[in-house]
């Protein structure tokens, strides 16, 4: 995918950088390239330096022609790693809609003043990869086949340590693309056996140990709130378990655990006719986690990962569950069931419980969770709640650095006494609109057993309503990067 090379001899596209500040120093070396002279255009000063600024060139020299873009990149003082994501995925946005195919990048020219030259590829490999995704598309006559991406770099650097940064990068961007394509497809497609599938298909691609929980299992272990959630259904439960193991033993294990409705109809406490659909979207923490696990198997750290993906639809039938039900947890705690749409909370419990008897030393779960969060951040950013803040800054951390931002939302005795009131078992899965972000993280919470735990809960973050230039309209890949940064720096 990347072809990283010294020597500036090329006889394809060539991309250029300008920043306004410092392009002359970086032109003085590439200023003819293949006897192709640059110089006058740039010391012209009428190309624009400005971020955006597209200038297309087709010069010629000795019956040879070579095309040529300047991408201005703007000042890069006070250039913020998003922004530079943006002007670049623009860049490369542009570059797809030429049809331009295999460009020859020149390195030096897109490095802000300052920025390390290795973290800079990164994030130009990453964003080649998810700012020119496409989506699958079930029209008739869409393309099926993906035609390999490809660049070449042209650096005054080592190329290997320019391709293992690129190829960084692209391993972050595909684990951001695997979460984009899951949530994009219908939840007739995608059922829990699908998503099963795909998983042990990732499993046997990057060697993780890989297991299903079929219904029986669950019945056997007592998942009594992932399956409640699936009473209704035609569809299978899967309680989707994948193991990755960096250290010699299996200690200091970090559990990602994501919630996988596939289908979130609201049950007997039916969504309404425009509350429904996007629902397909609702496994979205189950596609962070399978994307952060993508990263993982490329970019192999010495750490330990489990992957916990409890996953069902949420549907409707004589044999659903229903509100006033009272449930058994696998970790025993009864649940007065009040809202059969407070179904992610349930199948988290089972997940978060489980994730803990397979030795999780510390426990993020990633959800579509609430309506509410949506309410209080928007699609800005993810909603998180915590028992732990040393644990939670580090999460928080990982998310700036990679462009995904996280609020800490409050949780203290007052709202975890709030999932507790019940007159007939220990827990209700509903207590009141009031502050019901929270509520749904208390509900978690209350299975966490003295282990860190974060809660991030993405019903904002995982779609986003327009293209962007970063990616497509839709399904955003959210947290993919977050959960890999974590487990892997
Ligand atoms: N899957 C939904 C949350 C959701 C809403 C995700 C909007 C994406 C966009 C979740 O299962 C749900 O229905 N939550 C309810 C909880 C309520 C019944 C306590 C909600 O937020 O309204
Ligand atoms: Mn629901
Ligand atoms: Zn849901």
């Amino acid at each position: 995918m990347f072809t990283v090379r010294k020597d500036w001899k090329v006889d394809q596209t060539i991309i250029l950088g300008l920043f306004s500040d410092n392009f002359t120093e970086v032109f003085e070396e590439i200023s003819d390239l293949n006897g192709f002279n640059l110089k006058p255009y740039i010391e012209s000063g009428s190309i624009s330096t400005g971020p955006r600024q597209v200038e297309r060139l087709l010069l010629s020299s000795d019956g040879e022609f070579r095309r040529v873009y300047f991408f201005g990149l703007g000042s890069s003082e006070d250039l913020t790693r998003d922004e530079y994501k943006r002007i670049m995925g623009y860049a490369f946005q542009t570059l797809q809609k030429d049809g331009v195919q295999n460009p020859a990048l020149v390195l030096d020219s897109f490095i802000p003043k300052g920025w390390d030259v290795q973290e800079t590829a990164s994030l130009i490999g990453e964003v080649m990869l998810t700012s020119t995704y496409v989506l699958p598309s079930f029209k008739t006559g869409a393309q099926k086949e993906k035609e390999e991406q490809r660049l070449t770099v042209l650096t005054s650097e080592e190329p290997e340590t320019i391709q293992t940064a690129l190829e960084k990068g692209s391993a972050y961007a595909d684990g951001v693309n695997t979460g984009r394509y899951l949530v994009h497809l219908p939840a007739n497609v995608l059922t829990p056996s699908e998503l099963a599938e795909f998983a042990r298909t990732m499993a046997e691609d990057y060697d993780f140990t890989y297991k299903v929980l079929e219904k029986q299992d669950m019945e056997e272990l007592g998942m009594g709130a992932l399956l409640a959630v699936n009473q209704g259904s035609v569809e299978p439960p899967k309680m989707i378990v994948m193991k990755y193991q960096g250290l010699e033993d299996w200690s200091d294990v970090t559990a990602l655990v994501g919630k996988g409705i596939t289908y979130d109809t609201g049950g007997y406490s039916i969504k309404t006719k425009t509350g429904m659909p996007g629902m397909k979207g609702d496994m979205g923490g189950a596609a962070a986690v399978l994307g952060a696990m993508e990263t993982i198997g490329q970019l192999k750290p010495k750490k330990n990962v489990i992957a916990v993906i409890p996953s069902s639809d949420n549907m409707i039938s004589g044999e659903a569950f229903k509100p006033d039900d009272v449930i058994t947890s696998m970790s025993g705690k009864t649940i007065e069931v009040l809202n059969t749409d407070a179904e992610g909370r349930l199948a988290l419990a089972d997940g978060v419980t489980y994730a803990q008897k397979e030795g999780a030393d510390r426990v993020i779960d990633v959800a579509t969770l609430t309506g509410g969060v949506v309410t209080a951040l928007g699609s800005w950013m993810t909603g998180a709640m915590t028992n732990d803040q040393a644990f939670y800054h580090a999460v928080e951390q990982s998310g700036q650095t990679v462009g995904e931002p996280i609020w800490l939302l409050p949780y203290n005795e007052d709202y975890k006494a709030q999932v507790r009131k019940s007159d007939i078992a220990d827990l209700n899965n509903s207590p009141t609109r009031k502050a019901h972000a929270i509520m749904g993280g208390a509900f978690v919470g209350a299975f966490v057993e003295n282990v860190p735990w974060v809660h991030l809960d993405i019903a904002g973050t995982s779609t986003s309503e327009g293209a962007y230039e970063l990616g497509p309209k839709g399904p955003t890949g959210v947290m993919a990067k977050t959960l890999a940064h974590y487990v892997i720096q």
